[in-house]
């Protein structure tokens, strides 16, 4: 979501004059996106303004401005913090104020001292966007669903983005359309909780997500429709339905399930036990047989006793994942859980994930390997690294290169996978597309 803001944010200040530049040492602004989900992540930010602050400087002494802004979560989250650490900033602004940049840029050109905007504003920003500036390319994100009402037990979004919000179907099919008509052929719709998506169809009357990706499917030229991320309480009966109906739909879905162990669940705050996770994945791969499946785990929860994270164990290797992000429990200011009692040692933390990743590790490589011998179509996207290569997605977002040429590109083709690699395959064009490529 934060590429998507990022290129919102461009396309607010191109008419100012803004345009991307190659290096914070060629900018006259540097906005840093930040993300707030895990601790790294805000001391990254703390990390990347003290090189700024050389550059910022630097620019000065040559007579020259550079405007430093803190956008994103952490600036939601820690904005007095950022302004007393670092009071060479010029702009903090959370996320819902993005569209307010011009004028934040406007007062900051003309005031001494800092521009704060974190407000969960009235107003929609969406509706005070300016259609995109610059083309999307094949692949494109829709953000359609922002906030998150779940409030897990260790997470921070329900804070630094605010309650759910749906944008309304016909904002969100003209939008598709805007990016479709400008050559995208892949859109990954985006929400903290995408398929809680309940947008107003024409009418006013509430819709689903099952319902938009049927809308979306009717949009010539757009090959392929994703969304993420998906929380399991809201994966409906209609959602599931429209995997098997609608082929536009590809077949990898991203669904955290973050705990094998009902207990933690609990704890958690997720709202579902492991059954019902189990009951979904079923009536998943029954509606869409070649389903591939992602998660996201966290291994230390406090509470999580060694039982508990053999639950979570068993449960990966029940479902089976093609791929998973997984990570150490990080306590969050503010959140439930970082108070809680129970929070597990460090250490004892650290060898839970390296089990963890090793056995996601050995399914990923299986998946991958099964992959190989198939006839599949992949989505070329550019060049490959090396001369004479194309590079594409697979419908199980596999990056996939194929000795091929660049007339591929653009195309969605059938391929035969030849070979598998940790996080990629390779595969060859059949002898038909060879001959006419
Ligand atoms: N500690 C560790 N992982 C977290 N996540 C969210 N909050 C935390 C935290 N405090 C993970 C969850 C979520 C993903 C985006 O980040 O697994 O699904
Ligand atoms: Fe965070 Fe997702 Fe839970 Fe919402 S549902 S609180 S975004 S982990």
């Amino acid at each position: 979501m934060n590429v998507y803001d990022s290129g919102r944010m461009a396309d607010v200040l191109a008419p100012l004059g803004y345009a991307p530049a190659a290096d914070a040492c060629d900018a006259d602004m540097v906005i840093l996106n930040t993300c707030h989900i895990r601790d790294r992540a805000a001391e990254k930010v703390f990390s990347e303004l003290g090189r700024l602050r050389l550059i910022k400087q630097a620019r000065a002494e040559a007579g020259g401005r550079m405007i430093l802004a803190v956008a994103g979560c952490v600036a939601q989250a820690e904005g007095a913090e950022i302004l007393a650490r670092a009071p060479f900033v010029d702009i903090v602004l959370g996320p819902q104020t993005y569209h307010r940049l011009p004028e934040m840029v406007a007062q900051a050109s003309r005031a001494a001292g800092a521009v704060i905007d974190t407000d969960f504003p009235a107003e929609d920003k969406f509706d005070h966007l300016p259609d995109a500036a610059a083309p999307p390319g094949l692949t494109a994100f829709l953000t359609i669903q922002e906030g998150c009402d779940k409030f897990c037990s260790f997470c921070v979004v329900p804070y630094t983005r605010g309650a759910e919000l749906s944008r309304p179907e016909a904002a969100v099919l003209a939008e598709a359309r805007r990016l479709v008509a400008l050559g995208a052929r892949e859109i990954t719709l985006l929400g903290q909780n995408v398929n809680g998506w309940h947008g107003a169809a024409a009418g006013g009357a509430p819709s689903s997500l099952g319902q938009l990706v049927r809308r979306l499917a009717e949009i010539p030229d757009l090959w392929r429709i994703r969304y993420t991320t998906s929380h399991p309480r809201d994966m409906d009966d209609d959602l599931i339905a429209a995997h098997a109906e609608v082929p536009q739909l590809m077949p990898f879905l991203h669904l955290p399930v973050q705990s094998g162990s009902d207990r933690v669940l609990a704890a958690m705050n997720r709202r579902h036990g492991v059954a019902d996770f189990r009951h979904i994945v079923e009536r998943l791969r029954a509606a869409r047989p070649d389903l591939a499946l992602s998660s996201d785990f966290i291994v230390g929860h406090p509470g999580e006793t060694p039982a508990d994270f053999e639950a979570t164990l068993a449960l990966i290797r029940q479902v089976g994942f093609a791929q998973a992000f997984s990570f150490k429990y990080s306590p969050r200011p503010g959140t439930p859980a970082a108070s809680a009692s129970g929070q597990v040692d460090e250490a004892e933390k650290d060898r839970r994930l390296q089990e963890l990743q090793a056995l996601l590790r050995e399914q990923q490589a299986a998946f991958n390997r099964a992959c190989v011998g198939l006839r599949t179509k992949v989505l070329f996207t550019g060049p490959g690294r090396h001369p004479g290569q194309v590079a594409g997605r697979s419908p199980w977002l596999h990056p996939v290169h194929a000795t091929g040429p660049a007339g591929l590109i653009g195309r969605e083709t059938e391929v035969i996978i030849d070979a598998a690699h940790p996080n990629s395959l390779s595969a060859s064009l059949p002898e038909q597309e060879r001959a006419c490529a």
